[in-house]
This record gives structure tokens, C-alpha cells and sequence, in this order.
């Protein structure tokens, strides 16, 4: 062939990987769903995962790792103190993240909590834009208020912005002059903002955080899940980024920081683990202190050797960029097909799910008989999709046994990592527009039995009429 043929390069955007191992997809008939909710109380939480075909229910440690990771886990170190995994993976959180001291966790939580220990007294106030829920509970656990100051715009599903994360920076600095320096101990940012629909933080508004932080003399931690992600959006959308590379984007993100909280569960590629990173000498030493208590010797906390090597690897494999467009394309692509059809969802998509408004879309449905529940179990029921609620049965009971509708009524459909492929997002599309079709005859539940505290992951419920 001529070497004067020139063709265009393609277009098309593909799953970046093949596969070599697979994982059997369970088929069933909506007759069978029917039976297997009603025996799970109307409550996916309590299914069994082979009775579901595609589980969007999380994208925590539910990705699927790569074969270098695999090889990598083989050969791991597992010494009790010192390990060579240890080393790897502190080498590679150096690079990246760029603080000085690594404290490796089982997962995030115990990195908030250990770090919450470590620093909250009664009545301090933690400001961020909005505190996951695990981080919020570690903080009021300590008696400390988790404040949310996201931006008006991040409060409105369909208003689109690029950057609905972002901080009110005004709001932060009101809520440090009526508390007063001395009783916020730390500001967080968490990116990106999963409570708020998986939406990105800007670089400008990290720098303004971190400059209001410094200014004040107050640390600056971020909460850095979804790092890589959100390194992806400002390249993507942010003026300035778009020659720059997501690792280099990322590093400048985390150098405005004083440290992190680190799920890498998420962009960590892995199927469990975490850590907290601190910059400052005297408190890494007391948390590496209180990490012994429970979580294990510095050098491993709660992790094997294997999960860190996984981890040190899964962390440039999330930064990877042609791993990135596809996985932000997948999300898009799901949310253009739903928006043709006029499925009222939080716009613009977030970089790990996609949220649907079922407060819209179930119009008829009353807030007291959850219409986001009532939807997740619709979408079970007509595809053996599993997603989540996040709205008043999550978040409406109160501690002196009321009920309060939550701010809104959304169904989270969150994409493991490396998991699914463009056909399972065609028949998610297709089983999400027949339960749209069909909006009007889909019922409300009422709870027949609840606990008294984080209801939705236990109660059982029941269809109405
Ligand atoms: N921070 C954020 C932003 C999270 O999304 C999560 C977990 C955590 C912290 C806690 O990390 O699970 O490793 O202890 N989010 C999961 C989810 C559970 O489904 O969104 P963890």
C-alpha cells in the first residue's frame, strides 16, 4: 500500500482494554424478580447479588483490576513491618499526591476516622462542599458539625455548570468569621462531590479554598476519591488545562492541599483500601499512633501487601487518559440517550453515575411514599438493574423518630470501574425508557419495619395499593 494513503484516525471511542477472564452475567424473568423482591422486603440492599443482572448499586470496590495489577499482587511482600508492597505503593502516592506522610488504611472511612479523632473537639465545624456520608457521621460521631457550602448551583439538578462542586467561597470564609479560626480544625473538598451527583470541583476553586485556608492558618485536606476524575473534568473544562496531562493536573490539585482522605476503592482500581496523607509531622505521628490502635503497624494499616500493590498500580491506571474518556463517554452516553427521551435527571452527568430525578419523573408519586425507592425498585424489577436511592428513605428520618422529605429524590446509577460494557449501557437505556413509558402505573412503598438509625440499608417495605 501506497505510504501516501493517509486515512483519517477514528472517532470512535472503545472500551480501552480486552478481556481474558470473565464473569458470567445472571440472567432471570421478571416473574422471579417479583418473587426475589418481595422476599427482599422491597429492599435491594437485602437481594442477593446473583440475583442481579447489571448492579449499579456502587462503584466502590466493585471495579475490575488489570492483568499488570494481577502480576503484581502475585509477587507482593506480605512482612509484617517494612514491606516492599508498602514501599511501592508509598512511592507512588509521593508522585501523584506529593504529601509527605502516608498512612495506609482498609479503606476511607477509617482515614476519616482516625483523622477526625485526631483533630475534632466538641463544637468545632468542619466546612466542605459537601461531606460524604461516612465522613459526616465520623465528624458528628466527634461532636463536631459537618457544615455543607456547595454552590447554589450545585443544589439544582437540572441547572447546568461545569464545575458543581465547587466551594461558596464567600459562604466559607462567613462561616470561619462567625465560628471563629480557633474551632475549624480543618477544611475539607471533596472531589469529586459524590453526594452532590458526582459533580467536579474547578482547580480555581481548590486554589481559593486552599488560599482562604492559609490565610486563616487553617489545614486544607482534600477528600480525594475520585481524584482522577475530577483531574479529567478540568482538563476537559477548565480554561488553561486542556495540553496539561491529568497526572500533572492532579499534582497541582494536591500541592494546594495540606493532605487526603483516600478511598481506593475508587480511583485506586482496587477492591478494598484506603489512606490518609498528611503533610505536617507532629499530627502524622499521632494519627500513625491511633492507626495502631486498630487498623495495624504503620507500614500495612489495614491493608495485605497484595491491595497495596494493586493500589500503586491502579492509581496511574485511573489517571490514564484513554481509560478517562472512556469511562466519562460511558456516563455521557447513557445520559444523552435518557435525555432524548425526556428522563429529568442532574445535568450536567457527574464523572461515576448517573442520577435520575425520580422526584420528576414519579410526579405522582408523594414524597412520603418515596418516589425515588418506588423507581429503583421499578428498574429491578424490569431489568434486574440495581441502583440506589438517595432521598427520603437514605435521608429523611430524623433522630426523635419523624420523617422530613430529603432535598431531593434521586436514583444513583453508578458505574464500577472497567466493568461494563457499550451493549449492557444499551439495555440499561432500554430498561430505564420502558419503566419512563410506563411512569404513571409505578407505585409508591411505605416501610413496615425500620431501625432506628441509617434505615435504608435494612428496612423492609411494601408496594402501595
Ligand atoms: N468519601 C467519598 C466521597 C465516598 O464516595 C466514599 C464512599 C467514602 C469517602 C468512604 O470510603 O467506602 O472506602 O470507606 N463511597 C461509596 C459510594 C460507599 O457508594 O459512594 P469507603
Amino acid at each position: 500500500m501506497s505510504h501516501l494513503l493517509r486515512f483519517p484516525e477514528p472517532h470512535t471511542i472503545i472500551e480501552p482494554f480486552r478481556t481474558r477472564s470473565v464473569e458470567p452475567i445472571r440472567f432471570s424473568s421478571q416473574d422471579d424478580r417479583a418473587a426475589w423482591l418481595a422476599e427482599a422486603g422491597y429492599n435491594p440492599f437485602l437481594l442477593r447479588a446473583d440475583r442481579v443482572t447489571i448492579d449499579l448499586l456502587t462503584d466502590s470496590g466493585t471495579g475490575a483490576m488489570s492483568s499488570q495489577q494481577w502480576a503484581a499482587m502475585i509477587s507482593s511482600d506480605e512482612s509484617y513491618a517494612g514491606a516492599t508492597s508498602f514501599y511501592k505503593l508509598e512511592a507512588a502516592v509521593k508522585d501523584i499526591f506529593g504529601f509527605k506522610h502516608l498512612i495506609p488504611t482498609h479503606q476511607g472511612r477509617a482515614a476519616e476516622r482516625i483523622l477526625t479523632q485526631s483533630a475534632i473537639k466538641p463544637g468545632h465545624v468542619i466546612p466542605s462542599n459537601t461531606h460524604f456520608d461516612t465522613t459526616r457521621a465520623n465528624i458528628e460521631f466527634g461532636q463536631g458539625e459537618a457544615r455543607d457550602l456547595v454552590i447554589a448551583e450545585g443544589r439544582q439538578p437540572q441547572l447546568l455548570h461545569p464545575f458543581k462542586g465547587n466551594m461558596d467561597i464567600d459562604a466559607l470564609r462567613a462561616t470561619i468569621a462567625e465560628v471563629g479560626r480557633e474551632r475549624v480544625p480543618f477544611i475539607m473538598l471533596t472531589i469529586t462531590n459524590n453526594s452532590g451527583g458526582g459533580q467536579p470541583v474547578s482547580m480555581a476553586n481548590i486554589r481559593a479554598v486552599s488560599a482562604v485556608a492559609r490565610e486563616h492558618g487553617i489545614p486544607f485536606l482534600l477528600d480525594a476519591c475520585r481524584f482522577a476524575e475530577n483531574s479529567w473534568f478540568i482538563k476537559t473544562r477548565e480554561e488553561g488545562y486542556a495540553d496539561k496531562s491529568t497526572i500533572e493536573i492532579a499534582r497541582e490539585m494536591f500541592s494546594y492541599a495540606d493532605g487526603c482522605t483516600m478511598s481506593a476503592k475508587k480511583d485506586g482500581m482496587a477492591n478494598i483500601g484506603g489512606f490518609l496523607c498528611l503533610n505536617d509531622d507532629d499530627w502524622a505521628l499521632h494519627c500513625r499512633n491511633l492507626l495502631i490502635l486498630t487498623e495495624g503497624f504503620p507500614t500495612y494499616g489495614g491493608m495485605a501487601g497484595y491491595d497495596m500493590e494493586a493500589i500503586a498500580l491502579g492509581l496511574y491506571e485511573a489517571l490514564d487518559e484513554n481509560y478517562l474518556r472512556y469511562r466519562i463517554r460511558s456516563i455521557t452516553y447513557l445520559t444523552e440517550k435518557l435525555a432524548a427521551a425526556g428522563v429529568p435527571m442532574v445535568q450536567p452527568p457527574g464523572g461515576h453515575a448517573v442520577y435520575i430525578d425520580a422526584r420528576a419523573m414519579l410526579a405522582h408519586i408523594p414524597l412520603t411514599q418515596y418516589p425515588a425507592w418506588s423507581l429503583v425498585n421499578a428498574l429491578y424489577l424490569a431489568g434486574g438493574v440495581r441502583s440506589v436511592e438517595i432521598g427520603t428513605v437514605m435521608f429523611g428520618q430524623q433522630p426523635d423518630g419523624t420523617e422530613r422529605p430529603a432535598t431531593m429524590d434521586l436514583v444513583r446509577m453508578a458505574f464500577p470501574r472497567r466493568v461494563y460494557m457499550q451493549s449492557h449501557v444499551d439495555y440499561l437505556a432500554e430498561v430505564i425508557l420502558n419503566v419512563h413509558a410506563q411512569r404513571d402505573a409505578v407505585p409508591g412503598h411505605r416501610i413496615v419495619w425500620q431501625p432506628p438509625f441509617l434505615r435504608h440499608f435494612t428496612a423492609r417495605l411494601e408496594p402501595v395499593g
